[in-house]
């Protein structure tokens, strides 16, 4: 039991260690076509500027997604079963977890993994407080990697991993088919309710990723100073711009951040020089249809056992059963 006591939660810590994160850049800013892993665009204040972005007009995934939870999730609940521990794969705030974990039936675990820790012990904490006898054990990881689950998790206990937000869409297919595959063999083949976003209008997929509020070019931007802060590293945030694009042929939406000038940047002891133009490609948000998602997931072990939509058919909450 986990009565809420005011004491802290048990945290399984595997964060991403400085010289990982280092690596990581200097690795990925020494390619001929310049990129960073946009999962370190999530630091704290990265994490609060997801936030915003979610709040955004122009944003449509976020309420399109909770619209669709409010009014599918008990069914979803009903198809999930009872007694499930549910597995959250970068569950950031928690924000939709209790949409989900209400109309479950007697749900055996709620497990947040997430790569923000004090994001993560924050909203663990907040889960813990609504829900007060559900065993919340948060992990702090990078999911992209296979990682180890708590120790005190009931093995028998059927698993679901709950994946919203569309995340899946930032991996590229062969890496979203890895990930897919790490959730089978996590879940014990079980199942996961996920958040897909639908291809649609090119206008309507840029304003998404170039608000007229801003926020998403202070996100993208933030890569930068999270780089600056933590690897000692001299980035001019006023000589870089943000850029979103739709890459018709990936089917992807790309963030940039486009060089405004020649210039020369220091991480550490290292230098890296940028023409005017040059970019730095920070994250890409792939846009299926639902029948390329089905493709996807198949060879990594799922059948797609049920889709909920929008009006518009501009997001899909997906529930995937093993496909045996
Ligand atoms: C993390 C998948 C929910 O790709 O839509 C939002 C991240 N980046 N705006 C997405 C993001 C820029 C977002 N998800």
């Amino acid at each position: 039991m986990n009565k809420y006591d005011g004491t802290p939660l048990e945290l399984t810590d595997f964060s991403v260690e400085t010289d990982v994160f280092r690596r990581d850049v200097v690795a990925g800013l020494r390619n001929r076509a310049k990129s960073l892993p946009s999962k370190y665009l999530y630091d704290k204040r990265g994490s609060e500027l997801f936030d915003a972005i979610c709040e955004a007009r122009d944003y449509y995934p976020t309420r399109t997604e909770i619209g669709i939870m409010k009014r599918s999730a008990p069914e979803m609940a009903r198809a999930i079963g009872p007694g499930a521990v549910v597995i959250e794969y970068g569950s950031g705030s928690s924000l939709k977890t209790p949409l989900l974990l209400e109309p479950l039936e007697k749900p055996a675990a709620y497990v947040p993994v997430d790569i923000s820790r004090e994001h993560l012990v924050e909203a663990a904490e907040r889960i813990s407080e609504r829900f007060q006898d559900l065993p919340i054990m948060p992990v702090c990881a990078d999911f992209t990697r296979p990682f180890d689950l708590p120790e005190a998790l009931n093995a028998k206990a059927p698993r679901t991993a709950f994946f919203p937000g569309s995340t899946i869409g930032n991996f590229t297919p062969s890496q979203a088919q890895t990930l897919l595959r790490n959730m089978y063999d996590e879940t014990n083949g079980g199942s996961v309710l996920l958040g897909v976003d639908l291809k649609k209008d090119v206008d309507v997929l840029e304003r998404a990723y170039d608000d007229s509020e801003g926020v998403t070019a202070e996100f993208n931007i933030n890569l930068l100073e999270h780089i600056n802060r933590e690897l000692d590293a001299d980035f001019d945030l006023d000589a870089f711009e943000h850029r979103a694009v739709f890459n018709e042929e990936l089917s992807r939406v790309e963030m940039h951040l486009v060089s405004k000038k020649r210039q020369v940047v220091t991480i550490g002891d290292e230098t890296f020089s940028f023409e005017p133009d040059e970019t730095i490609h920070t994250e890409n948000s792939h846009k299926y249809t639902p029948e390329k998602f089905a493709e996807l997931a198949k060879p990594a072990g799922w059948r797609v056992a049920k889709i909920w939509t929008d009006e518009k058919n501009y997001f899909s909450i997906q529930l995937l059963v093993a496909d045996k």
